[in-house]
């Protein structure tokens, strides 16, 4: 049986899919039963990282786990504590979602780092796999799209391997599943580099008008987030994460996600149609 945490999230919903598909047993977290829905087959449970009692409770009977925690500053406490919760369940196996660039940047920012070292250092089998920036980030744009208005750029022309999360999910499948894929990090990325501008116009393709991109300064930026009522250490991680895109330092493309899935990664193009209907109203 596989506990999936993150289950009603970006990844976590299509990695549901995909085991449930595959017939795997899979027990789904979520904080909120009512809201949730979940492929037929799928156990729903209430769990939350805050409450280790829940999830240890919810890993009981587990053979595998996927780690993921919404992002912020308090992943390494969430990640502890399913680790905890893996090791007293007696689980084999947890495959965390990270991020690409863990281990760069300055500890105070870089949330994925403890979160993998507690991982390796439990005993448990683990794979650890660290994508690039999601296709779905777009998805904020889409007001914006619809209403004909430019999309905000804080990246410059700096150029990032935009990843479908889609693919992510099938990845994590496949380490959940088989233990090919223990003691390995992978870091996954989609087929090409690409900036925020040729994002821009390849939705605009799709939506068949023209998508403009507005330059926002990161102290804007900055100022934007922070009335918008953000954790400051999400405010800091977010505006420095837009300065690294824009020097070029995320310019990164891996073939981990073909090594994995036998098959090229989808591309920014194949993402933004099939996700036409959200930018074309
Ligand atoms: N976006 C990117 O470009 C990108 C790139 C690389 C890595 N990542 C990493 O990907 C992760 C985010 O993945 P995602 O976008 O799939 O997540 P997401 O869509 O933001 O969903 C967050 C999930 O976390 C659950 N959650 C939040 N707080 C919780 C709590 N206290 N206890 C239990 N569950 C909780 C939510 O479930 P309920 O609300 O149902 O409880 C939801 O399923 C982050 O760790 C981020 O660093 C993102």
């Amino acid at each position: 049986m596989i506990l999936v945490t993150g289950a009603t999230g970006t990844v976590g919903r299509e990695l549901v899919r995909v085991l449930a598909a595959w017939g795997e047993q899979v027990r789904a977290v979520t904080r909120d039963l009512a809201k949730a829905t979940f492929p037929d087959g799928v156990e729903a449970v209430r769990a939350d990282f805050d409450e280790p009692a829940t999830l240890k409770d919810a890993a009981r009977g587990a053979d595998a786990i996927f780690m993921l925690s919404a992002p912020g500053p308090w992943i390494p406490r969430n990640d502890a504590a399913v680790v905890a919760a893996a090791r007293a369940a007696g689980v084999r196996r947890v495959v965390k979602l990270s991020a690409i660039g863990t281990g760069d940047h300055p500890e105070d920012r870089d949330w994925h780092l403890a979160g993998e070292r507690a991982l390796k250092g439990s005993g448990l089998a683990w794979t650890i796999l660290r994508p690039s920036s999601f296709a779905s980030n777009t998805l904020s744009w889409a007001d914006a799209i619809r209403a004909g208005q430019p999309v905000p750029n804080t990246m410059g022309d700096g150029r990032q391997g935009v990843v479908d999360p889609a693919d992510v999910a099938e990845v994590a499948a496949r380490a959940l599943v088989s233990s090919e894929h223990d003691g390995r990090t992978y870091t996954l990325t989609g087929p090409e580099a690409i900036s925020v501008p040729q994002m821009a116009e390849t939705l605009g393709t799709v939506v068949g008008r023209p998508v403009r991109t507005v330059p926002l300064s990161l102290d804007e930026y900055r100022e934007r987030l922070t009335e918008a009522g953000l954790d400051p250490a999400f405010v800091t991680t977010a505006v420095e994460g837009s300065r690294l895109v824009a020097s070029g330092g995320n310019e990164r493309v891996t073939d981990d996600v073909e090594r994995v899935l036998g098959r090229p990664p989808r591309s920014f193009a194949d993402w933004a149609g099939a996700h036409r209907a959200a930018f074309a109203g």
